[in-house]
Formats: C-alpha cells, structure tokens, sequence
C-alpha cells in the first residue's frame, strides 16, 4: 500500500466514496490516490464501481459521502475549478458522425473556450499525437472503432488536462491500437499528467500502469505499486522438461507444489509464490530432470485479480 500523502501532490485523492443508485450500493467506501506522473488502474469486475466512481471523480455523478480532491479542488466546495483540469472519456461517447474529425474536435475546442487563434494548431498536434492526421477533413464515420476511440482520446485532451480520466479505453481495439494507446498514456504521464485507467482486461494493464487500484464490490480492497505485484502473487507454474516422464515423477507425491494438472511436454503447478517456484525448480534441476520451461502461467496483475475475487465468493 502507498502511503496517504498532502493532496498538493496528487492529481486525484478520494476517500470513502459511497453512492447508491435506490437501494442499489455502486459504492461502498471507494479510497484511490492517483499521482501526477503515473498510470494508475482501476481495476474489477464487471459491476464493482468502477465508471460509478470515474463519474463522481468527473464531476458528472454526485456522491453520497466521501471527500475528493481533484487537481488539489474539493469536488463538493469548488467543482468549476477542478473541471478545468480534468480529461474525461467515457466508455462509450456520442460520436457526432456527420462532423468531421476537425470539426468535432474544433466542437470540443469550444467548450472548453480556447481562443480562437490557438484552434487551428491545437487541434493538428492532437490529430498528430494520436495518428489521424491524416483524416483532417474527413467524416467522423469513416473513422474505425479504434480511430473513433484515438478520436476520443483526442477530445479529452484537448484542454491540456493535468488530470486524465479514461473508463474501458482499450475496449474494442485491436492489439496495435492497444499498443498505441499505451504509449500514448504513458508519454502523458511522462509529461508529469495524472492517468487513471479503468478495465477488466488485465494482460493490457501490466505493461501500462505503474499502480493498480483493486476494486470489488464498490469497495477498494487492495492499492499496490506494479513492481511489487510480481512477490505478492501467487500464480500457477508452467513446467516443461525433455523427459515428461521424468518431471512427473520428481512432483509425485510432493502436495507442497499444489495441484498437477498435465500438459504437453510437462505439467502446470501451484499456486507457488515467486520464492516456493524458486526452490522448486533449483531442486528439479538438482534432480537432473531436463527443464525446458519455468515460468508463470498469469500474469501477476491476473493471479492477484483471481485471488481477490475468489477470496469474496
Ligand atoms: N444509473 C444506475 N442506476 C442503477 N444502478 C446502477 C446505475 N449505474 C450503476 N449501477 C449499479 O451500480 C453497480 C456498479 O456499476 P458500475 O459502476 O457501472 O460498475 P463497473 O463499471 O465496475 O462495471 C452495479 O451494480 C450497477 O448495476
Ligand atoms: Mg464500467
């Protein structure tokens, strides 16, 4: 867990958020810190709170309780103020098809009041950083799902946010717009902008993000540093070795390697944490079983997600 630190310093800070739709509670008591500078990941179940929570932090949704600092504002006492720099895209956003790409961002230039003479430049650099420069003029429909979604980006930068909300951007898009999307928030947060992504796709998020923010149920259950995840997870081993015969041998009878599941070529193991899968393989090869293959069948962020929600059934 990171320690609660002076709001000054980050670009988001809330604290025992709740909101309840009826008798529905979205949120229980959400707390999430997202600093300038990083990618954090908000991270759930289909259900759990997420774009509840990335409304109220968008100042589009009120909440019940809780207090929340957005670019240093309280949300309740001074909304205005925070809106000017927060970016915001939603899951999923009204294009305006018959605008086209300039005109929608001119659209969203607009409202947000930039003057007139800084228009025309503003709008090429966004169309530049997220590649569709070369649909100035064209139509927003001609625009595929993953361009509309740069489109997207786009408008939500187009003020300068120092604060950048984005809920399920990477939705829909195939794997080389992921992968531009990536590195686009992660040169934003270079630039020293608050990011917060939320998604249930985890295999995207691991290379992304800096933190992840675990949310189930409307509740925070777990805020942790990437790097750290890899020692806290537990996931299942993937083991090959040139003699199958043999590694299933050397795991027979041993219930500390957990549940044996064969493969071809080998087996999968565990749930070991980094150290047990260690040991493990230092004593398959003092065994003299030929290992080809060691290594997680998750990823960190995915066993860590699997526990959580396995632990709350
Ligand atoms: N406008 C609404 N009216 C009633 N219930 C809602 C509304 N929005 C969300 N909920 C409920 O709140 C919970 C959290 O939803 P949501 O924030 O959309 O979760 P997530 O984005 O993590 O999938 C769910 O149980 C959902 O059904
Ligand atoms: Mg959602």
């Amino acid at each position: 867990m990171d320690r609660p630190s002076s709001s000054a310093e980050h670009g988001v800070e809330a604290r025992g958020v709740t909101r309840a739709f009826g008798t529905v509670p979205a949120l229980r008591g959400m707390d999430i810190t997202v600093p300038y500078g990083q990618v954090t990941a908000l991270v759930g179940p289909n259900g759990a709170g997420k774009t509840t929570l990335l409304l109220i932090l968008a100042t589009l949704l009120a909440p019940d309780a809780g207090h929340i600092r957005v670019a240093g504002h309280d949300l309740r006492a001074d909304p205005e103020a925070a809106r000017v720099h927060l970016g915001w895209m939603p899951d999923v956003f009204g294009v305006y098809d018959q605008l086209t790409v300039d005109e929608y961002l001119a659209f969203f230039a607009d409202a947000y009041r930039l003057p007139a003479a800084e228009r025309p430049r503003r709008i090429r650099a966004l169309l530049a950083l997220v590649h569709l420069e070369e649909y100035l003029g064209q139509p927003v429909h001609v625009l595929s799902r993953g361009q509309k979604q740069r489109l997207g980006v786009a408008r939500s930068l187009i003020h300068k946010p120092r604060v950048l909300l984005l809920d399920e951007p990477a939705s829909g898009l195939d794997p080389r717009s992921r992968v531009e999307l990536r590195d686009l928030l992660r040169s934003l947060a270079a630039e020293g902008v608050a990011v917060l992504v939320s998604s249930h796709v985890l295999g995207e998020l691991e290379e992304m993000a800096d933190r992840v923010v675990l949310v189930d149920h409307g509740r925070t259950v777990g805020e942790h540093r990437m790097g750290d995840l890899a020692g806290a997870a537990r996931p299942r081993w993937r083991v090959r070795a040139l003699d199958p015969g043999g590694l299933a041998a050397a795991l027979d009878g041993r219930p500390e390697v957990g549940e044996v599941s064969e493969l071809p070529g080998g087996c999968e193991l565990g749930p070991l944490t980094e150290a047990q899968a260690a040991g493990l393989l230092a004593d398959l090869v003092a065994r003299k079983v030929p290992v080809v293959e060691f290594g997680p069948a998750t990823g960190a962020l995915e066993s860590v997600y699997l526990a959580m929600t396995e632990n709350r059934r």
